[in-house]
């Protein structure tokens, strides 16, 4: 059998277990999802969204990227972000990051990875520019590593709220709460690192006084 066979099969049987633990549950799921959750994950395989958590399909909507990114000119981040808050009225949107995330460890080098991921990993650079003096103090490479990790997933949170689709769901629904986390590849455990509760002031460059 090759290996993509095998995820085939695997799948007959995962649907088979699904509906003997619940005859309904494809019907229910083919009609409607309502998920309570964004995430915007790493597209890292050891981190997937559902399995960390252990949600079911339908709980969960996903979007993942390298190092769990929130830039404001990438169409496919904001359309999913836009369809989540405006249409699936979502009341938590969570950015989860990971300790030993690749993405992160590259932007700390010097190193020329072309252009396409030299141009994703200047984002992540940008916030080692931001956070440099708390960072350049730590001398040990793996904390600072950590430190990098914890910020990237802030950082990315305020972008969050400084886009106008978040700032309208704020003003005229107050929500969604914004989550910042890292993940550990070592325990498993969900580190909480950042919060914004809907309506938290942000940098007033940012704000949008007509919405
Ligand atoms: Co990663």
């Amino acid at each position: 059998m090759k290996p993509y066979e095998k995820l085939l099969l695997e799948n007959k049987a995962w649907a088979r277990e699904m509906l003997e633990n619940d005859p309904a549950f494809f019907d229910r799921l083919a009609h409607l999802q309502t998920p309570e959750f964004l995430w915007i994950g790493c597209s890292d395989s050891r981190v997937p969204a559902n399995e960390i958590t252990n949600t079911q399909p339908g709980e969960i909507f996903v979007h993942r990227n390298i190092a769990n990114m929130v830039i404001h000119t990438d169409v496919n981040l904001l359309s999913v972000l836009d369809y989540a808050v405006s249409y699936l009225k979502v009341k938590h949107v969570i950015v989860c990051g990971h300790y030993g995330c690749g993405g992160i460890k590259a932007a700390m080098t010097n190193h020329d990875y072309h252009q396409i991921l030299n141009m994703w990993l200047r984002n992540i650079k940008d916030v080692y520019r931001l956070h440099r003096e708390e960072l350049d103090v730590l001398t040990d490479e793996e904390n600072k590593f950590d430190r990098l990790v914890e910020l990237n997933v802030q950082e990315q949170v305020i972008h969050l709220a400084k886009t106008s689709i978040i700032q309208r769901a704020w003003k005229n629904e107050q929500r969604p709460q914004l989550h910042g986390w890292v993940y550990g590849l070592k325990d498993g455990i969900i580190n909480p690192v950042f919060e914004m509760a809907a309506g938290t002031p942000i940098d007033s460059l940012y704000e949008y006084d007509d919405l």
